[in-house]
């Protein structure tokens, strides 16, 4: 049984309008309502922010409110772009970093992923940094050398206090949207070598308290096999975060694995 309690995350992407992700968040809310022993978040795209942060305040809800992205430097002439400040302003709480869409569709690095991360932290927000190879990588024999590189590289120049509020989430790039899940024991390993990784930059101590969220294809269907893994606390979940009836399962079996230490 894990002492880390479990967290799973609902990244919407691009996806919902102003009517659907208000409907989307209040059906989460009243459907997670009794839920213990779980933490959840809600990453909206950014112009709905503000609508599901009412929504969750109006229903005095746990879950947290989280972006899917955000840039390094404070303010400027950076169009487009979306700052820590602004987020915050907003009542986000968490930030994704080096999701696999914006590292392989907007070509972001790890260094560029790093800036994002820091600058997260140094506003005192929590961040999950995203992480995982592609089918070449994996069929390359590259696994655990491309996830220890973007590891290494995302989480550079974080301090031993800030390590806490970091998340890592596992998404292996052949098993997002596309139906294809890693096998629990697949993912296990990359996990547990992800931990391990963490012991040697952080301690022991931080190995054992950071949460490595699984993402890629989650379905109810598997989400309890995947979850039952002692190295995987949780999930980040793309489809089936878009609907109620999928979710709101999914973020039940993790909490069934948590005891209270
Ligand atoms: P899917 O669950 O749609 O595969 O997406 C996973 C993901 O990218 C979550 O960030």
């Amino acid at each position: 049984m894990s002492q880390r309690k479990p967290y799973v995350g609902g990244n919407w992407k691009m996806n919902t309008n102003r009517t659907t992700s208000a409907d989307l968040a209040r059906g989460v809310v009243d459907g997670l309502r009794d839920a213990a022993h779980v933490d959840v978040a809600v990453f909206p795209p950014f112009p709905y922010l503000l609508a599901v942060r009412a929504i969750l305040r109006d229903r005095s809800s746990s879950i947290k409110l989280g972006a899917q992205d955000v840039y390094p430097k404070p303010d400027g002439a950076f169009t487009g772009e979306v700052s820590t400040e602004m987020l915050k302003d907003c009542g986000v709480e968490v930030v994704l970093c080096g999701h696999s869409e914006r590292r392989h569709v907007l070509g972001e690095s790890d260094a560029h992923v790093n800036a994002k991360l820091r600058a997260v932290l140094d506003a005192g927000l929590e961040a999950i940094l995203c992480v995982g190879e592609t089918l070449d990588e994996r069929n390359n024999g590259h696994t655990d050398p491309v996830n220890q590189r973007q590891v290494r590289g995302g989480l550079a120049d974080v301090t031993g206090d800030q390590i806490s509020r970091v998340t890592i989430a596992y998404e292996p790039v052949w098993a997002i949207g596309t139906g294809k899940t890693a096998t629990p024991a697949d993912a296990q390993a990359v996990h547990a070598n992800i931990r391990k990784l963490i012991a040697g930059m952080f301690g022991q101590d931080a190995a054992e308290r950071i949460r490595i969220m699984y993402g890629g294809s989650v379905k109810p269907s598997n989400a309890a096999d995947l979850f039952l893994s002692p190295d995987i606390d949780g999930g980040l979940i793309g489809g089936a975060s878009l609907k109620v009836g999928e979710f709101v399962p999914i973020v039940r079996a993790a909490a069934s694995k948590y005891t209270t230490p």
